[in-house]
């Protein structure tokens, strides 16, 4: 953990400030995976000429939300602005799309940048920035994921990162229809511009 450190750039709270905020909202094993995105998230930005600092709080923040209790999520989407229609769906979703609201208001990071990527993070979206990219593949392949065919998604993703993209949108999908789960509409509209190949 000693490697982590953000410049106060986006966030009038100190490095240490930030850390002991997210540390304080989360168990270990969900901290640990923080730590794993923001790594890999900087390496992404390496691998495809994007600010790593930036990158690295981004991955670092991107799931500071999500073990904020679910009564605490309806009332927040209720009361700042959200579309009514996220009270038909769960933290799994919440945490990216609302999670945004909790990183402004703990966290003081307003950067349109950085809160967009956290509120792709999940679904994923027809427009995606470079670091919307970075963060969502970073998630996906942080050395801590172990699935089958992580390898192939790490391989294909320090490729070309839009593939990686379209590898995940792909994956996902047939991961929860193979679970009968519901699945967020942006998630489909996604998958049609990531993932299709052309025949
Ligand atoms: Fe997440
Ligand atoms: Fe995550």
């Amino acid at each position: 953990m000693t490697d982590l450190f953000f410049a106060n750039t986006y966030s009038p709270l100190s490095s240490q400030e930030i850390i002991a905020k997210e540390k304080a909202n989360m168990d270990a094993p969900r901290f640990a995976h923080c730590v794993r995105v923001s790594q890999t998230a900087q390496k992404l930005a390496r691998l495809n000429h994007y600010d790593e600092d930036k990158a690295a709080l981004a991955g670092f923040v991107h799931d500071y939300a999500k073990q904020v209790p679910v009564s605490e999520y309806r009332e927040v989407i209720k009361t700042q602005g959200f579309d009514q229609d996220l009270l038909n769906w769960n933290r799994a979703i919440w945490h990216g799309i609302v999670g945004t609201y909790f990183i402004k208001r703990d966290l003081q990071i307003t950067d349109s940048e950085i809160l967009t990527a956290v509120d792709r993070h999940t679904t994923g979206d027809v427009e995606m920035t470079t670091l919307d990219k970075i963060v969502f593949m970073a998630d996906f392949i942080e050395p801590g994921r172990d699935f089958p065919g992580v390898e192939e998604a790490r391989q294909v993703t320090f490729a070309n990162l839009d593939a990686g993209v379209g590898y995940q949108l792909a994956h996902s999908l047939s991961f929860l229809a193979e679970k009968r789960n519901k699945i967020y509409p942006r998630t489909f509209k996604a998958y049609n511009v990531w993932s299709i190949k052309d025949n």
